[in-house]
């Protein structure tokens, strides 16, 4: 069975204007894809490993292409498992707001959990890296206080960040879809929400 994994990088849950937009995404996706599972993954709300002296070790182990041993296998045993469930969906969705120009904090945290040397990327004999991930597709749906076109585009960290870091393991077919501005005035807010939602339902349709 296909899966949608569903990564959610805001805490405001009901509150979230970035959830109410991708509500409407999996709407459509469900419509259009009655048998795929949604696999929920709530980064305010899960626990995810410390970026400990011995799980940062493991990643230098990796990178000198050796095998995880004694109890740094044990160590790893959960971040393995974000890897896996990272790796093995089909399609990935992710809501974020932006904060400070770039991605909360917790998103931040999975990305530097799940992309490892040997699992997420490999090294190749002239130095160059290249992505294992192969024919994924991702949706990201973003809202933002402020409004990141023509000239203030620079101060848009968020969406080169993510198109590099996902590009860097393999998925480069990554569609944004972008709130903004939020934070300038309830009209233009509710006005944005409900354009991004159209653009939501079709990306959800046609995904
Ligand atoms: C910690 C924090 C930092 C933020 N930084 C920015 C920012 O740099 N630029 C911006 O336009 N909005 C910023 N915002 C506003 C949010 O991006 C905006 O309100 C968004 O719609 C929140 O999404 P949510 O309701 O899904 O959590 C920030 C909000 C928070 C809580």
């Amino acid at each position: 069975m296909k899966r949608l994994l569903h990564i959610i990088a805001t805490p405001r849950e009901n509150e979230s204007r970035t959830l109410q937009v991708s509500e409407s995404f999996l709407e459509a996706f469900n419509e259009s894809h009655p048998d795929w599972v949604i696999d929920e993954l709530n980064l305010s709300q899960e626990d995810l490993p410390p970026l400990s002296m011995k799980s940062v070790t493991g990643k230098y182990i990796l990178l000198e292409e050796k095998d995880l041993y004694g109890s740094l296998r044990e160590a790893w045993a959960e971040i393995i498992q974000h890897i896996e469930r990272f790796k093995t969906a089909d399609f990935y969705l992710i809501s974020t707001p932006m904060w400070n120009f770039h991605i909360p904090y917790m998103l931040k945290h999975y990305i530097d959990l799940i992309v490892q040397p040997k699992y997420l990327f490999r090294y190749k004999e002239d130095g160059t890296t290249e992505g294992l991930l192969k024919d994924k597709k991702m949706v990201v749906i973003t809202s933002r206080g402020g409004r990141y076109s023509k000239d203030n585009e620079k101060y848009d960290v968020q969406e080169p960040y993510l198109k590099l870091i996902f590009g860097f393991v393999g998925i480069t077919d990554i569609h944004f879809i972008k709130a903004e501005p939020m934070d300038m005035g309830l009209e233009i807010q509710k006005e944005q929400i409900e354009k991004a939602k159209k653009a939501a339902k079709e990306a959800g349709r046609n995904a």
